[in-house]
C-alpha cells in the first residue's frame, strides 16, 4: 500500500478554501510572468507605503530591543491607546482590559468566531460579504445564514429581513461598514433599525468590522457598539492594514465584553500568541501621531473613486451603486451573463472575469467570491494611470458583448 498524504487531511482542512482573490491574483502573476500586460484590480491592499512616523517608531522600538514575546492580549501601552481611540473617535467606552491585539484583523475575526460559535450555531452574514467571514464560520463548525441585498438596495440588507432570519440558534450577526466588497456605508438610522432587532434577541451578538473606517468619502462612520445598549452586545473589530497602509505588518484588534475578550485572548494563545512587539509600538505611534498621511491617502482614493465611478457609469449594461467608502467598486454585471464572445459563452461572473483577464488584460474578482454572483469587484487601490487603462479595456471588452 502506498502512503497517501491527502487521505490524512482532516474534515476541517476542506473548509479552508484559498479563495477566489488569491486564485485570480495567482493567474494574474502567471500571465504577467509570460510577458502579458495585465492591469490588476484584484487585491484589497493600499498601494501606498506605511507613513514615515510609523516606520520610524518601529525602527526605534527595534533598536531598543523590543523584539520579545508580548502579552497575548497585547502591550498595555497599545491596549490603552486603542481604548482611548475607540472612546474619542467612535464613542465606545471599552476598558483597556476588553481590548485584544491580534496578528491582523483576520485573526481577530477568527478569535471572535471561535470564541462564540460552535456546531449548531448560526451566524447571519449579509451578502455581498468579505469571503473570510463564511470561511471562519465553517471553520468553527457553525452554520452561515446568508442574507443578500442587491445593487438597487445599495447592497444593504434591510433590518426587517434580518429580523425574519433570526432563529433561536442565531448567535452572531456580522456587519461590515464601510463594506468590502461594495463600499457601502450604513447610516446611523439603518444601524438603529438593526439594533432594534438585536435588542429583541438576548442571545444575539454583533460582530462589527470597522477596518475601512478611515476610508470614507461621504457620510459618517457609526460604530454599532455606540448605539444605545449595544456596547456589551458588540464585538468591535478593527486593524491597521487599510487606513494606515500596514497590511504586511499584521496588526488588528478587537474590543468586546470582558468574558468574550478573555476567551478571544485564550484562542489566540492557542493559535499564535501575542502580536509582534515592535509592530505594537509602531501602532501606538500610528494612533497617537499625526494623521495627515492617512487623510492624504483617503483623498487619493476619493479621486480614484470619482474616476472609476465616472468610467463605469459610461459602460452600457453595468449597474453601479454609489461608493461612499473603501477602495472597491462592485458593479452588477447581470447584463453580460449569458452573452457570447465569439464561440465562448459567458455563463457566470466567474467566466466573465476569466474572459476579461485572458482577452482584455484586466484582472478583477468574481462576485461569487462575495456571495453575489451577478457582480464583479474592482479594487482601485492602484495608480490613476492603471485605472484609466483598466476602464478603457473594460469598456471595449464589455461593449463587445452586448
Ligand atoms: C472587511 C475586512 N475585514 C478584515 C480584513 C483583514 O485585515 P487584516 O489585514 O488586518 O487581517 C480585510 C482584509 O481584506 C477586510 O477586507
Amino acid at each position: 500500500m502506498t502512503f497517501d498524504p491527502a487521505s490524512l487531511l482532516s474534515p476541517r482542512a476542506s473548509t479552508a478554501d484559498e479563495g477566489a482573490i488569491i486564485r485570480m491574483s495567482q493567474r494574474t502573476r502567471e500571465l504577467k510572468a509570460k510577458g502579458r500586460d495585465v492591469v490588476a484590480l484584484t487585491i484589497g491592499e493600499p498601494d501606498f507605503d506605511t507613513p514615515l512616523n510609523i516606520r520610524d517608531a518601529a525602527k526605534t522600538a527595534l533598536d531598543k530591543g523590543l523584539t520579545h514575546y508580548s502579552p497575548v492580549a497585547g502591550m498595555p501601552e497599545l491596549r490603552e491607546a486603542i481604548a482611548a481611540k475607540l472612546k474619542d473617535e467612535n464613542g465606545l467606552a471599552y476598558p483597556a482590559s476588553s481590548i485584544v491585539v491580534a496578528n491582523g484583523a483576520k485573526q481577530a475575526i477568527n478569535n471572535a468566531i471561535l470564541s462564540v460559535i460552535g456546531p449548531g450555531d448560526e451566524v447571519i452574514i449579509l451578502a455581498p460579504y468579505w469571503l473570510s467571514y463564511e470561511a471562519s464560520v465553517r471553520f468553527a463548525g457553525g452554520t452561515p445564514v446568508i442574507l443578500t441585498a442587491g445593487v438597487h438596495e445599495g447592497y444593504k440588507v434591510p433590518a426587517s429581513r434580518i429580523a425574519a432570519a433570526v432563529t433561536e440558534r442565531s448567535k452572531l450577526l456580522i456587519i461590515n461598514s464601510p463594506s468590502n466588497p461594495t463600499g457601502a456605508l450604513w447610516t446611523r438610522a439603518e444601524l438603529e433599525d438593526v439594533a432594534a432587532v438585536v435588542r429583541n434577541h438576548p442571545r444575539l451578538m454583533v460582530l462589527s468590522d470597522e477596518i475601512y473606517e478611515y476610508i470614507i468619502f461621504e457620510g459618517e462612520m457609526t460604530s454599532f457598539g455606540a448605539l444605545p445598549d449595544m456596547l456589551e452586545r458588540t464585538i468591535t473589530l478593527n486593524g491597521f492594514s487599510k487606513g494606515f497602509a500596514m497590511t504586511g505588518w499584521r496588526l488588528g484588534f478587537s474590543a468586546a465584553a470582558e468574558p468574550i475578550a478573555k476567551a478571544m485572548a485564550r484562542m489566540q494563545s492557542v493559535i499564535s500568541a501575542g502580536a509582534n512587539q515592535f509592530v505594537q509600538y509602531a501602532a501606538v505611534a500610528a494612533l497617537k501621531g499625526p494623521r495627515d498621511e492617512v487623510v492624504a491617502m483617503r483623498e487619493a482614493y476619493r479621486h480614484r473613486r470619482d474616476l472609476v465611478l465616472a468610467g463605469l457609469r459610461r459602460i452600457k449594461g453595468l449597474t453601479i451603486a454609489d461608493i461612499p467608502g473603501t477602495f472597491y467598486a462592485f458593479p452588477d454585471v447581470s447584463a453580460f451573463i449569458g452573452r457570447k464572445a465569439g464561440n465562448r459563452a459567458i455563463l457566470s461572473s466567474d467566466e466573465l472575469c476569466d474572459w476579461l483577464l485572458e482577452e482584455h488584460g484586466v484582472a478583477t474578482v468574481p462576485g461569487s467570491a462575495f456571495g453575489a454572483p451577478n457582480s464583479i469587484r474592482l479594487s482601485f487601490a492602484t495608480s490613476e494611470k492603471e485605472i484609466e487603462k483598466a476602464l478603457t479595456r473594460l469598456s471595449e471588452g464589455l461593449s463587445s458583448l452586448l
